[in-house]
């Protein structure tokens, strides 16, 4: 007889307590505890384990590395996965709803000549058949089930046999071991441990779908990101077309990985080249718009800042940031007022980054700078200008990291001139570039040459 019992968890980051609590010890918020009948059954454990497993000597163990990955078809999936799909292998793909995970999926399924279950709690086969004629390929290997149980979720794939297993969402299945509510931190907990089982047992890959919560974490996140193998993250702007993929947690890979795609009216395409598609239409003679080299992940990225400087009309100055730190731009607003004596306390700034993308890297200081600049004296940038350097508090140019990546990327986009700091890259080094490299050691040294 299964013995029930109840404990409350916090929903936000699915931390377990034995009494309620108004505000979670682990993650700070408020009145997120839930309680949740959990049945401890003992048949659990040993559902699908037909023999007892026994400790190996490692010298004897088949090597992880050896293990055959195969690729999902897309190159970009491929890239972030860390070369493609791993047997057994048990992957989370996390994201906003409406961002494109589905389609992802889908796409893969129909893409890879192989056999896949791809079970939908969210949307009839027929939706799905929809979305699938939208993306215009077809498999006839791919299996749609419509199905929230898990346990049928289960033996359907017992009988089936697929290759690779699609499960979308995580939130939408059950298991009747337990008999908390669906889409429970439990129940979540429950089904990814039962799917991680079958994983490794059976060798299949299986995929799962992950909603995020508010604060961009997946639902249950802590647990289930320690029970997967891999983690990705679905990011961009859902109004605009680019997606950005992000490797968070890689059991058989880099997490410095990123793949790009933009949404189309079929489905997810492939960036290969995202620099380019950033920084393609441009209006030339604009002032206020400057090139920066980021790097997300491994890769080089060339991205367009804007800014638009105008006097104040009201007291206060306005200031505005979208995809960059509000903290950091006027962080750089005061450093280029006091160390190159230009009065931007008396205007409005606005900041953008362009393309939808948001960025963190301090290696862009030098480049909004310099819109701020060019908006500013309202005179334009060279089309040919790209910048890669930290400006510091005294109004230094500070180096950056992986310097070589982002000359070569601008050499290759076929810049003429890249800004850098002085301390990057010694004389010698500097000549072995086509692109003409600039170094300079302060702010009010460099804008002097511009
Ligand atoms: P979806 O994969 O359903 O998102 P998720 O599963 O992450 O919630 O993506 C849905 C969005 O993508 C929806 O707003 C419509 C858009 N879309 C396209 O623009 N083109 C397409 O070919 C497809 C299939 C979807
Ligand atoms: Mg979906």
């Amino acid at each position: 007889m299964a013995k029930t019992k109840t404990v409350f968890f916090c929903q936000s980051c699915g931390t377990e307590s034995a009494k309620w609590v108004g505000k979670c010890p682990s993650c700070g918020e408020w009145n997120t505890y839930v309680e949740e009948v959990v049945s401890k059954s003992t048949a659990s454990a040993a559902a699908f384990t037909s023999e007892k497993s026994k400790p190996i000597n490692i010298k004897e163990t088949g090597s992880g590395g050896t293990k055959e990955r195969t690729s999902t078809g897309i190159r970009e999936l491929d890239r972030v996965l860390g070369g493609g799909i791993v047997d057994g292998s048990l992957v989370l793909v996390g994201g906003e709803p409406g961002i494109g995970k589905s389609t992802i999926m889908l796409q893969m399924a129909i893409k890879l000549n192989k056999k896949i279950l791809y079970v939908s709690g969210e949307e009839s086969a027929e939706q799905i058949k929809m979305r699938a004629d939208r993306i215009g390929t077809t498999s006839d290997q791919c299996f749609l089930y419509a199905e929230t149980s898990l346990s049928e979720v289960i033996r359907q794939a017992d009988d089936m046999g697929p290759d690779i297993i699609i499960i979308d969402s995580i939130q939408t299945l059950h298991s009747d071991r337990i008999e908390a509510a669906i889409g429970s931190i439990s129940q979540v907990k429950e089904c990814t441990g039962q799917l991680m089982k079958f994983a490794k047992q059976k060798g299949v890959p299986v995929f799962l779908i992950g909603h995020v919560n508010k604060d961009g974490a997946i639902a249950g996140p802590k647990v289930l990101e320690h029970m997967v193998d891999t983690v990705l993250q679905f990011e961009g702007d859902r109004h605009l077309t680019y997606r950005i993929l992000r490797t968070v947690k890689n059991r058989f890979g880099s997490t410095s990985e990123l793949g790009m795609f933009e949404m189309n009216v079929n489905g997810l395409r492939e960036v290969t080249n995202p620099s380019e598609v950033l920084i393609s239409p441009r209006e030339p003679g604009l002032s206020g718009i400057s090139l920066g080299v980021t790097v997300e992940g491994n890769r080089p990225l060339i991205l367009e800042t804007q800014a638009l400087v105008s006097p104040t009309s009201y007291g206060n100055p306005q200031r505005s940031t979208t995809g960059y730190d509000y903290k950091r731009m006027t962080m750089l607003l005061a450093v280029m007022e006091k160390r190159l004596g230009i009065r931007l306390s008396t205007q409005d700034v606005f900041l953008n980054i362009a393309g939808g993308l948001k960025v963190q890297d301090t290696a862009l200081d030098m480049a909004i700078c310099s819109a701020i600049f060019s908006s500013f004296e309202d005179v334009p940038m060279g089309d040919d200008v790209c910048f890669a350097a930290e400006i510091g508090l005294g109004g230094e140019i500070r180096p950056v990291s992986r310097i070589e990546n982002r000359i070569n990327e601008a050499q290759k986009l076929g810049f003429k001139e890249i800004y850098i700091s002085k301390h990057n890259l010694k004389a010698k080094d500097i000549g072995q570039f086509k692109i003409k490299v600039r170094s300079f050691s302060k702010l009010s040294e460099a804008f002097g040459q511009l």
